[in-house]
């Protein structure tokens, strides 16, 4: 049998907050690359604080997590920059610039990556036509509705083609058809780039539509995977 190291692994990974709650109690999981990954339990399951762990927003109590080989969970703080320039985040409060354009928003990760100016004008582009938003791209952020602002973050996320995207509620507070569409991009990412893809939602109906992985955690433990 094949035996492929996992891309992303948890290894016994607790953590406990300041405050003594335990959001992670002896986690161990594996994610392959390219895996479409939905993880699902109720508030306060530990779900955010999971993907938390991975970008180094939080470090684990115990336990280690490691990706592509690397310890990430005891990275020094000054290669931090560089994890996350591999990673692709999608925040709840999505973090767009409002009085930019939809084009903006989109170019600045790529500038930060210091992206030829012309390549980064195709790549952006390109984005802009797989998230269905070309009539937009000179559209102030402010005059988008809900369901495109959301459309916009995941596709800021994507621009630079992480290989890992992280995903925390990103249907929240949108409509069905904006929730599955949100949801359609990030799937035909993952099957078109490879990367590896995980989604954190409370949307059992999401679950159901979408072909994916279900990681179900509840109280800090994994339930199912
Ligand atoms: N910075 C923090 N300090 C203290 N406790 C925290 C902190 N962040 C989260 N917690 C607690 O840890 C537990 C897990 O929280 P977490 O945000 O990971 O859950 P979640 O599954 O993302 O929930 P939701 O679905 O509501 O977003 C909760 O009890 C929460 O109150
Ligand atoms: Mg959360």
């Amino acid at each position: 049998m094949e035996n492929v190291k996992p891309f992303l692994e948890f290894r016994n990974v607790s953590k406990i907050y300041p405050t003594g709650v335990r959001a992670l109690e002896g986690v161990n999981l594996s994610f392959r690359e390219g895996e479409f990954v939905f993880l699902f339990g109720p508030t306060g399951a530990g779900k955010t604080t999971l993907l938390k762990l991975i970008n180094r927003e939080e470090r684990p109590t115990k336990g280690e997590v490691w990706l592509s080989g690397c310890r990430i969970s005891h990275l020094e703080e000054r290669y931090v920059p560089l994890l996350r320039q591999n990673l692709g985040v999608i925040f709840q409060d999505l973090r767009l610039v409002p009085e930019w354009t939809v084009f903006e928003n989109l170019l600045v990760p790529l500038e930060v990556l210091r992206v030829k100016r012309s390549k980064a004008f195709q790549m952006v582009k390109e984005m802009l036509r797989f998230l269905q938003l070309e009539k937009k791209g000179l559209h102030r952020v402010e005059w988008l509705s809900g369901g495109e602002k959301q459309k916009l973050s995941v596709g800021r996320a994507l621009i630079h083609r992480p290989e890992l995207v992280l995903a925390d509620e990103p249907t929240k507070n949108l409509d069905e058809e904006s929730a599955q569409a949100v949801v359609g991009i990030l799937s035909e990412f993952a099957q078109e780039t490879k990367a590896t893809v995980i989604v954190a939602t409370h949307d059992q109906e999401l679950l159901r539509i979408f072909p994916g992985r279900v990681v179900t955690l509840e109280r800090g433990k994994v339930r199912a995977s």
